[in-house]
């Protein structure tokens, strides 16, 4: 139930005002934030975070456009969270996402899918640990 994942609001997302959108989402959805910071990521970050697409044709201009802008760096937690919020998200091709899901319903381009989110428990426990200092993760409950 402690599952928690990694989602990022890309510059794009961003820079299109969608970051309301996404968080909205997710607490319908009926997940728990547990961090939630804007930051401008360094490029030493980044090239970590990506470091599984390194080499790939798609990597450079990757790490550029990651670090154009503010992201919004989120955890959420609850039960499914890593799986289901990679259906939420929708397809990373957004032109292969389904209506409905994020991607589908905001996006055209691979490069500019507005969103991230980890791929596995192992990533996001990786992913977690990259962006947030355990102090900024939050442990509470609900009082609703
Ligand atoms: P993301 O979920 O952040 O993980 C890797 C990112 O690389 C992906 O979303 C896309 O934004 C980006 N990307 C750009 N080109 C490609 C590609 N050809 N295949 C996969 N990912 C790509």
């Amino acid at each position: 139930i402690h599952e928690r994942t990694l989602i990022l609001v890309k510059p794009d997302g961003v820079a299109r005002g969608l970051t309301g959108e996404i968080i909205k989402r997710f607490e319908h959805r009926g997940y728990k934030p547990v961090a939630i910071k804007l930051l401008l990521p360094t490029k030493a970050l980044l090239e970590q975070h990506y470091e599984e697409h390194k080499g790939k044709k798609f990597y450079d201009a990757l790490v550029a456009f990651s670090e154009s802008g503010p992201v919004v760096a989120m955890v959420w937690e609850g039960f499914g969270v890593i799986a289901n919020a990679r259906k939420m998200l929708g397809a990373t091709d957004p032109a292969k996402a389904e209506p409905g899901t994020i991607r589908g319903d905001h996006a055209i381009a691979t490069g500019r899918n507005v969103v991230h989110g980890s791929d596995s428990e192992k990533a996001a426990k990786r992913e977690i640990d990259l962006w947030f200092r355990p102090e900024e993760v939050t442990r509470w409950t609900s009082a609703a």
